[in-house]
């Protein structure tokens, strides 16, 4: 590897897998993951050969949006462990050689959090309500809600309070859970209190953050009512000055030691606005979810991958690449759907509605993700996807925990299916999720067959691909090279080649079409995503929707 790539800071081509605390071991037995449960499982990681891993939110919170709803941002959860946990976690997985990046909740709080309280207590009009967004009804009598702005898990952004003489009273924003005020962002107090977060949690050596709705912050001016049809971003999204905190807080952790970073969960579109986000002295990295939702075809794929790399590249950022994560139904599944409609996903799948194809999906997955952890950049794994874990697809209406479901009526189905407890040993209760068999949801039967235990070791599995794909992409430096395409625009195939610094140049083969194409003479075929054509049998071909790295002949 040259000099350069050597010197380069670790984020620009790492991979950071994703731990939903909940879901992915079980330390004591109640069914519901844990951080010593996470510590006792690091080496998994070590193993599978990631640079990072982020843990969705473990602090005190009384779980209306798991976790997501924090009511003190300086202590964990009693359901997670304790905060000499978090340090033992962030110590064993740095002795690993793993960094550790936490998630931080800063657009809203839990209603159980100390200012919340203190606001509800605390008269219309007083510093209490200001660091919130309190507002009077509208409507004769206050009865009708200070705009038309609409909850991201349905129903009104807005509830209203009941005053200390129990009249009825001002409302508070939320976009997402009644459980999750927003906070007001132009009280220098909310600016203060979550900077002073960010430093608690680099005091006890965490790597980075994950901005949890980094586009959301600032609100426009007024509140204004969203217009049906504006061409302008909503009043509730990307608005100017939430840049202005990032720009601040790259400063608050540029002062530490270690090229520690920020990653934006921002869902702007398109990617040029999205690129603002990452400007040199902004967020280090923002998720990248236009590739996350680009369809299995050759065409939008090459078209997303370009323009990511475009937009990023034009800011000086590495491009990032993600395939699922704990809001969306997970890639194994999503691809077991026809690619060529609208599979109406979004709201989660349930036992009424059209199943995948399981084995196309999975087929399918394998090839996605070998094109992804090929691609310059940085790569953003989900827990599971590593051992090709589908969608719980069939899960109860009474086992579902997400607020979406609720909120909706059902309507949505929601993201529980995403976030099942994932399984440790084929053999075991909960398929060794814990020490007992609690898993606070239930596991689908195909995921014994798919726990590391059945897979490690064995040629072909997932998790064999996976480890392959990632000591390969660290070895050859693919996450910091230049790509070109190879494929003359070809409607089900994808081409490319990535060179590094040092002139070495990998090829990658995409095909997405169901017809098998041969496979250039004398290559050096270094990994692919299925078998290819038997062994000896040539030409070699490369079936559909598999993905295959090769070296040409020198
Ligand atoms: C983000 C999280 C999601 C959560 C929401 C509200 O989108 O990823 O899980 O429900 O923010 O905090």
């Amino acid at each position: 590897m040259s000099e350069a790539a050597q010197t380069a800071p670790w984020w620009q081509d790492a991979v950071i897998y994703q731990i939903y605390p909940r879901s992915w071991a079980d330390g004591d037995g109640d069914g519901i993951g844990d951080l010593p449960g996470i510590t006792a499982h690091l080496e998994h990681l070590a193993d599978l050969g990631v640079d990072a891993i982020w843990l969705s939110p473990f602090y005190t919170s009384p779980q209306h949006d798991a976790g997501y709803d924090v009511a003190d941002y300086r202590d964990v959860d009693p359901l997670f462990g304790t905060l000499a946990d978090a340090d033992a976690l962030i110590a064993r997985a740095h002795q690993l050689g793993l960094r550790v990046i936490v998630d931080l909740v800063p657009n809203h709080s839990s209603v159980e959090h100390p200012w919340f309280q203190a606001a509800l207590a605390s008269p219309p009009g007083s510093p209490e309500r200001t660091r919130y967004l309190f507002r009077d009804g509208q409507g004769d009598r206050g009865e009708v809600p200070p705009n038309n702005w609409q909850s991201l898990f349905g129903g009104p952004a807005w509830t209203q309070v009941v005053e200390a003489d129990g009249s009825p009273g001002q409302w508070y924003l939320h976009l997402f859970d009644r459980s999750q005020p927003d906070f007001d962002w132009t009280n220098p107090a909310v600016a203060a209190e979550l900077e002073s977060v960010l430093r608690f949690w680099l005091d006890r050596g965490v790597d980075g953050f994950r901005i949890d709705v980094a586009h959301g912050l600032v609100k426009a001016v007024g509140l204004p009512d969203e217009e049906p049809s504006g061409t302008a971003p909503p009043p509730m999204w990307d608005q100017e000055p939430v840049h202005e905190i990032y720009r601040r807080w790259r400063g608050v952790v540029g002062e530490y030691p270690g090229d520690r970073i920020l990653c934006g969960e921002a869902w702007v579109s398109p990617l040029e606005r999205l690129a603002r986000y990452v400007r040199p002295d902004e967020l280090h990295q923002t998720f990248n979810f236009d590739y996350l939702a680009t369809p299995w075809t050759a065409p939008a794929q090459r078209a997303t991958i370009t323009r990511s790399l475009e937009q990023m590249g034009a800011v000086g950022a590495p491009a990032t690449w993600v395939l699922s994560n704990h809001d969306v139904v997970r890639h194994a599944t999503r691809l077991g759907y026809d690619q060529h409609a609208d599979s109406g996903l979004a709201g989660g799948i349930g036992p009424g509605d059209p199943q995948p194809d399981v084995e196309l999906g999975l087929r399918r997955a394998r090839a996605a993700t070998a094109v992804m952890l090929a691609l310059p950049g940085s790569a953003y794994l989900y827990q599971g996807e590593e051992l090709g874990l589908p969608e719980a697809t069939e899960l109860p209406d009474e086992a579902r925990q997400d607020p979406t479901f609720h909120r909706t009526d059902g309507a949505l189905r929601g993201r529980d299916g995403c976030r099942v407890p994932v399984p440790w040993r084929s053999d075991a209760p909960g398929f060794g999720f814990g020490p007992g068999p609690a898993t606070w949801l239930p596991q689908p039967i195909r995921y014994g067959d798919l726990a590391p235990d059945r897979q490690r070791g064995v040629p072909g599995s997932t998790l064999e691909l996976y480890r392959d794909l990632l000591r390969l992409r660290r070895e050859l430096g693919l996450g910091r090279t230049r790509l070109a395409w190879t494929d003359d625009g070809s409607a089900t195939l994808l081409g490319f080649t990535l060179t590094a610094a040092d002139g070495t140049v990998i090829g990658v083969l995409a095909n997405l079409g169901d017809r098998p194409v041969v496979v250039p003479e004398g290559v050096e075929v270094l990994v692919a995503s299925q078998p290819l054509t038997s062994p000896g049998e040539l030409p070699r071909e490369l079936p559909g929707d598999v993905t295959l790295w090769y070296r040409s002949a020198r």
